[in-house]
């Protein structure tokens, strides 16, 4: 019985698994009763702390390698024989693409190129189900809204457009070598375990780091890019029923709301029992927020945090993937704050 349970166990390969969408895909095939491989990066400080509940299980394994380089790639997969890849490992921030764009498009484009060929060269075509995590960049200047699997892309950065080519990659490996390979074109999705550079993640950081006291301001750059902000937690679900339906699809994951960047902010205050009041001329640098109270500035715009080019507005249908995988999310944005607020408190007064 128990080696039967053992060939029946489906094996998972997850590139990015020490990010966000990383832990809770772990944690979600892991319950599920995976054996979890994860492709981790050497850094001068361990990279793994997102993944410490989980250390522990015998089930889950962590092996050095990076999407720039195709040797360890190939040999991983090989090693590995995975049921399913989750390419998930990306340089994931948009602002910053602008700043490192070749080494950009080398692990977010040809990172994946590398990991499918990786599947042919180890002859896996009919064995290894692929996702990849394609994204709402892809639309940057939006073509028609909300945005659907149909609507044009138009990327709007050096990560967008590396995107762009790890999406029609994958569309062609599907095509050519009748490969399992999907794209999942996820809108923003957010979590207490949210990189701080990420604009809600620093948002709900800086707030409450504002109300304990170890932080006078937030700094900000546009506030009136509008998202389609939903919960990770639930995203990663869409990921793995994308590779268990029979054929192999692309589809959008959103929650179908857009908020502003100003209107997360004042959400984020609301939580701490602040009213925030802006004043200067809006949508220009001379705005700021006060505390409707105390009449301090808590909020001031910085240009550093402006980008070359901005993605204003994005807002997505998940209707195909509510039809096909009956996913739908369930957290609204306002939810969402209060989540990651409360998060915050905890992990600041921990941190002391
Ligand atoms: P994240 O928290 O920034 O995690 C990125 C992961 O990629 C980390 O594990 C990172 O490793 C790894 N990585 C970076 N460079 C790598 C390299 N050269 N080789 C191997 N791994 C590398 O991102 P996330 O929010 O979890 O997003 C996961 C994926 O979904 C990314 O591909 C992202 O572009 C895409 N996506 C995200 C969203 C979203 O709203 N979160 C929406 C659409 C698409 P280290 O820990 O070592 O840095
Ligand atoms: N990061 C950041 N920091 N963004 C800011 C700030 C700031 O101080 N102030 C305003 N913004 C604006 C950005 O200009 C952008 O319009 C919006 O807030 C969201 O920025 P991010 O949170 O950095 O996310 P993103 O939308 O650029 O990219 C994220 O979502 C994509 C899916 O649409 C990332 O997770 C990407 O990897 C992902 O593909």
């Amino acid at each position: 019985m128990k080696d039967k349970v053992k060939t029946n166990m489906k094996t998972a390969f997850i590139t990015g698994i020490t990010g966000q969408d990383g832990y809770y895909l772990t944690e979600l095939l892991l319950e599920k009763g995976y054996k979890v491989y994860g492709m981790i990066r050497r850094g001068s400080l361990p990279t793994t702390d997102r993944l410490k509940p989980f250390f522990d299980n015998p089930n889950l394994v962590l092996k050095n390698g990076d999407l720039a380089d195709s040797a360890v790639i190939t040999r991983l997969i090989g090693e590995i024989q995975p049921d399913e890849i989750y390419n998930l490992g990306a340089m994931s921030h948009v602002g910053i693409s602008f700043e490192i764009p070749e080494y950009t498009v080398d692990v977010d484009g040809t990172g994946t190129l590398r990991i499918l060929e990786a599947i042919r060269h180890n002859g896996l075509e009919a064995k290894t189900k692929f996702y990849q995590a394609s994204t709402s960049e892809l639309y940057g200047r939006i073509q028609e809204t909300p945005q659907t699997e149909k609507t044009p892309f138009y990327p709007r950065s050096p990560y967008g457009a590396a995107k762009m080519y790890a999406y029609w990659i994958t569309v062609n490996y599907r095509e050519s070598y009748n490969i399992f390979a999907c794209n999942g074109i996820l809108f923003n999705h957010e979590s207490p375990m949210r990189g701080l550079g990420f604009v809600t993640r620093k948002i709900t950081n800086t707030v409450v780091k504002i109300v304990l006291g170890k932080e006078t301001q937030l700094k900000i750059g546009n506030l009136d890019a509008s998202r389609d902000w939903g919960y990770a937690k639930e995203y990663v679900e869409g990921m793995w029923r994308m590779l268990q339906v029979d054929e192999p699809q692309d589809y959008v994951l959103a929650t179908g709301v857009t908020q502003t960047v100003r209107s997360f902010v004042e959400s984020a205050f609301k939580h701490a029992g602040i009213t925030i009041e802006w004043k200067g001329e809006k949508g220009t640098v001379d705005e700021f927020g006060i505390c409707t109270e105390t009449g301090k500035t808590l909020v001031v715009v910085d240009p550093q945090f402006f980008r070359p080019a901005e993605v204003e507005l994005l807002i997505g249908d998940a209707t195909k993937a509510k039809e096909d995988l009956g996913w739908s999310p369930k957290v609204n944005c306002e939810e969402l704050v209060g989540i990651m607020y409360n998060a915050d408190l905890e992990y600041e007064k921990k941190r002391g």
